[in-house]
């Protein structure tokens, strides 16, 4: 199964910087045969311009685009927010629901996340769920019970239907603690979390044994890519920082 990078740029660039950006990581993506499923995941106002630059590019079957938050309403008068229809003119596939900054400094619940997983698949599109520990519930040993309320909150309102497959529902796997900070978990504890979040999905999706992918995000770099996303269960990575440097961002690539 080939493994999937998502970059995400957060709220990083300017419009000449985020041009530079993908065309080098098009650039670098030409030579990586291997490399079959790029997201990038610029901030929204510069979708148009990163998805022009990959359609014309040669590459264009093998870097999608993503979207950093997606307004849990399908239109109307909500003032700043964008819909996951709007987004579809600039092919956008992906969209990045419960990120734990959004979580933590937009005040975002569980009820606001499983309403935006929800709007995104009435769509064609897919989701990316983050979900992930605070140290302090690292701690106090309370991670896996988190990381399963994250699963079964921000997947709460999936009708019947949606519950059949898992392939529009991508999971990424992000330690809050990890995030930013050059820590990361040590490879057992990746492994251990991912096959818990595995056993709970498979709860979920019980007709078809369908089994959403699951990205590990954290201080990831071209240091750690190797062995990170060798770990059994490790479906790809979504990186933060190191996506900002395309050289690195590249590096990265080439561990998959
Ligand atoms: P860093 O790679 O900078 O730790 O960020 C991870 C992240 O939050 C990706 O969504």
């Amino acid at each position: 199964m080939s493994k999937l990078i998502a970059a995400n740029w957060k709220q990083n660039g300017s419009s000449l910087e985020v041009d530079n950006l993908t065309r080098e990581i098009i650039k670098g993506a030409k030579k990586l045969k291997n490399l079959n499923n790029l997201i990038l995941i610029p901030p929204s106002v510069y979708l148009e311009r990163v998805s022009k630059l990959i359609k014309k590019s040669s590459v264009s079957k093998r870097i999608s685009l993503g979207v950093q938050n997606i307004s849990p309403y399908k239109n109307g008068a909500y003032t700043g927010e964008i819909s996951a229809d709007m987004c579809k003119d600039f092919d956008c596939k992906y969209f990045i629901v419960g990120h734990s900054e959004r979580r933590e400094t937009f005040n975002e619940d569980s009820v606001m996340i499983s309403k935006k997983v929800l709007s995104v698949l009435n769509t064609s599109q897919k989701i990316i769920l983050c979900i992930g520990e605070t140290l302090n519930q690292r701690e106090k040993k309370q991670a896996r019970k988190v990381i399963a309320n994250q699963i079964k909150s921000g997947l709460s309102l999936l009708t019947p239907k949606m519950r059949r497959t898992a392939s529009k529902i991508i999971i990424a796997y992000e330690p809050v603690w990890a995030i930013g900070t050059g820590k990361t978990p040590s490879l057992q504890d990746i492994f251990l979390m991912h096959k818990h979040i595995i056993e709970i999905s498979a709860k979920i999706f019980i007709t078809n044994r369908s089994i959403p992918k699951i990205l590990y995000g954290g201080s990831v770099n071209s240091e750690n890519s190797n062995e990170i996303l060798s770990i059994q269960g490790v479906d790809g990575a979504l990186v933060g920082g190191a996506s900002l440097n395309a050289k690195k961002f590249i590096d990265i690539c080439r561990s998959i």
